[in-house]
């Protein structure tokens, strides 16, 4: 509780340019909570590091993450808008974390195993911690709804797990989150392969829409974009290529799969697929413009970046006060 709101708390990875699936099953749901919930932004530059990145894009991308978080809606007046290197608190709770954090529970965690096998040299330590992590960012705050993509439901079942422990162990300390997951296009998948996750750092540039892409890239991505056997656009057995495209479609168009299905009804896939590249194209434009015009203005967005880290600083500071007292440290009177 911040004053006498709710708290809602979520981030992005600056890892790569943002994708639809980051859109749809996040960033645009974002700005429906401002008005009624406390909520904080955050540009993840801390986990983005588990993986190796180059300095000068790790900059440019937390720039633009900030950038895009403010044309997808986020207004920087009713949001603390703000890059997680910035507040310390993150890594200080997170080190707290990791020792109320048991090795089988993160052996255990689906995105350790996918991101091992993919960067096979580089199995750092914080890759391994990385849900600790997260669990700090939301406990910070005394969050109480999280909005991810359903591929996040495990990090914050263990945060949950993990607040649970702690207010076991010390008595009440963390609010115990809830996920806002959201109920369409809450997984959207690869172009490529519709058994494989959307995702910003895929190599196969075919199988992911940017937020950015121009027009014609993405008409061109979805005119690729790989289908199933048959012709109708319907749901169903052996369908998870259309149903793909049935979800994005229907989040872009805001429509149903009922509709969606009587309004292809005896239409073939390339109408279709023509269809969804509009829609998605069609509502990304403002997005995009919006996006320039911020991008061009940096002072701005360091701005906003430096109040929302003194800002969310400034919040962290109760929780973490407790959180010391109850684990036995030493305080320092001032
Ligand atoms: P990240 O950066 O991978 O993704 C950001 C958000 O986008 C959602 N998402 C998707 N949704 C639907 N379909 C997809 N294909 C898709 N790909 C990504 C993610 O679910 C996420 O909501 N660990 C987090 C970042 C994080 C965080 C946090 C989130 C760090 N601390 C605290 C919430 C609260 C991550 O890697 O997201």
């Amino acid at each position: 509780m911040y004053k006498d709101k709710k708290v809602v708390f979520s981030g992005v990875q600056p890892s790569g340019m943002l994708t639809i699936g980051n859109y749809l099953g996040a960033i645009q749901n974002f700005p429906t909570f401002s008005e009624q919930y406390r909520c904080y932004y955050c540009v993840v530059d801390l986990h983005a590091i588990t993986v190796r990145q180059n300095p000068a894009e790790l900059r440019r991308r937390t720039y633009e993450t900030l950038a895009l978080y403010m044309a997808c809606g986020l207004d920087p007046e009713k949001n603390v808008l703000f890059a997680q290197s910035h507040v310390s608190a993150h890594a200080e709770l997170g080190w707290i974390l990791d020792c109320y954090t048991m090795f089988g529970e993160l052996s255990r965690m689906t995105q350790f195993k996918d991101k091992s096998a993919k960067n096979a040299d580089n199995i750092n330590a914080g890759l391994f911690t990385y849900p600790a992590l997260m669990a700090a960012d939301i406990l910070l705050y005394q969050t109480e709804l999280v909005p991810v993509g359903s591929d996040q439901k495990q990090h914050l079942e263990l945060a949950r797990d993990i607040a649970t422990r702690f207010n076991g162990i010390y008595g009440d300390t963390f609010v115990v989150p809830e996920g806002f997951i959201p109920k369409a296009a809450a997984r959207v998948m690869s172009l490529a392969d519709p058994t494989k996750k959307m995702s910003k750092s895929d190599e196969n540039e075919n199988a992911v829409v940017r937020i950015l892409d121009p027009k014609d890239v993405i008409l061109r991505k979805f005119k690729r974009a790989v289908t199933d056997s048959g012709c109708e656009v319907r749901r169903g057995e052996g369908k998870a290529a259309i149903e793909n495209l049935m979800s994005i479609y229907g989040a872009f168009a805001k429509k149903t799969p009922e509709e969606i299905e009587r309004e292809f009804d005896g239409r073939g896939y390339g109408d279709f697929k023509a269809a969804v590249g509009e829609a998605c194209a069609d509502a990304l434009a403002p997005v995009q413009a919006e996006f320039n015009r911020l991008m061009a203005d940096k002072a701005y967005l360091e701005e906003v970046m430096a109040k929302g880290a003194a800002e969310a600083a400034h919040d962290t500071l109760r929780t973490m006060s407790k959180v010391r007292r109850k684990i036995g440290f030493t305080e320092i009177k001032r």
